[in-house]
């Protein structure tokens, strides 16, 4: 199992709390404004007409509240909720009986949509577009298709790589979103609240140390504050305060901008092996020892995204920012940090 702390993947017992400390409505729902909004109308009128939601993708780095969104429309739109994966389905014909058995306005959740086989998404062209899936019967000279109805139903579509879908698929989803890491304002918000939920003192001092440490990531912010939590209630006295927050995060590993051993790794690996770039993506993931889609869907975007590395035609470097977080001197190799 990944031991992660700040690992965005679904764990057991923290995937158990996390689902309490999911929000179930729209207006609990903190950060994502255009896509709250918007949403927000969207279902609205998809429920004046007595319609079902169009098909909805949101894509984004991992543990932003794809899922999460997903079950608040569900909620808000008071239907039921089906959950799948790209890679849990198999067959067409597994797909077909997933979405038969789904009722007139039901939300069906696709994580992953992208890991789809051929096959699977070719099913989801008829369904999405006209609710109905083509069944061929008999073989040879007599075989027939046939068109079966499906319900109504509204598919969800998640994925980390809106890259990797195909065209066919993704223009098929008349209302696409992506998420956006979330401010430490934000995360300060959605710690407060998981505070209150979990019973837990924490002060504003406290609470911000630890949404600075998140990435960006409520799923990280909230399996952090159950970490700390721990440590205030074996160390101190309960409450959790900035000292007390710095203690514990320090003990985890991990740094004042959120990076732990791995994001280190892989910065430490850019500068001493590959003198900073650029380095290409499977040379990367070969030196750490990690998989280059998990590189690049998980750890990656962060470090684009606060400029410790930049992408450059010829491979990624570690910008001045990078080497400063180690002390470290660049000598002029911030040639694409903006
Ligand atoms: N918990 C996890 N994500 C959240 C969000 N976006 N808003 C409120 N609470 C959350």
């Amino acid at each position: 199992m990944n031991k992660r702390i700040i690992s965005t993947e679904y764990m057991d017992e923290d995937n158990r709390i996390e689902n309490s400390l999911r929000p179930k409505l729209l207006n609990e729902y903190i950060g994502q404004a255009k896509a709250k909004e918007t949403l927000r109308v969207y279902i609205e009128a998809a429920k004046k007409r007595n319609e079902p939601l169009d098909h909805v993708l949101l894509y984004g780095p991992p543990g932003l509240g794809k899922t999460t969104l997903a079950e608040i429309i569900a909620n808000e739109m008071d239907v039921n909720l089906k959950i799948t994966s790209g890679p849990a389905i198999e067959k067409p014909g597994e797909m077909a009986a997933i979405l038969n058995n789904l009722s007139d306005g039901d939300l069906l959740f696709v994580d992953e949509i992208h890991r789809l086989n051929r096959q699977v998404e070719e099913v989801m062209y008829p369904a999405m577009e006209d609710f109905a899936i083509d069944v061929i019967i008999g073989k040879g000279a007599t075989a027939k298709s046939i068109r079966l109805d499906l319900p109504k139903f509204t598919l969800v579509g998640a994925t980390t790589r809106a890259g990797m879908m195909t065209a066919p698929l993704r223009d098929r989803f008349g209302v696409v979103h992506k998420l956006e890491y979330y401010t430490v304002d934000e995360l300060v918000k959605i710690i407060m609240r998981s505070s209150r939920v979990l019973k837990v003192e924490i002060d504003a001092s406290g609470a911000e140390e630890i949404a600075r440490r998140s990435r960006g990531t409520p799923r990280i912010a909230n399996r952090l504050l159950k970490r700390v939590r721990d440590f205030a209630q074996v160390v101190y006295d309960g409450k959790i305060t900035y000292e007390v927050a710095i203690a514990a995060l320090d003990l985890l590993e991990v740094d004042k901008n959120g990076l732990d051993n791995t994001d280190r790794n892989i910065l430490l690996q850019m500068i001493d092996k590959f003198g900073g770039g650029p380095v290409g993506l499977d040379t990367l993931a070969a030196g750490i020892g990690e998989d280059a889609g998990t590189i690049e869907d998980v750890y990656e975007p962060y470090l684009l995204q606060n400029g410790f590395i930049a992408r450059t035609p010829r491979g990624r470097i570690v910008t001045e920012r990078g080497y400063r977080h180690f002390g470290l001197e660049s000598g002029g190799k911030d040639e694409g940090e903006k």
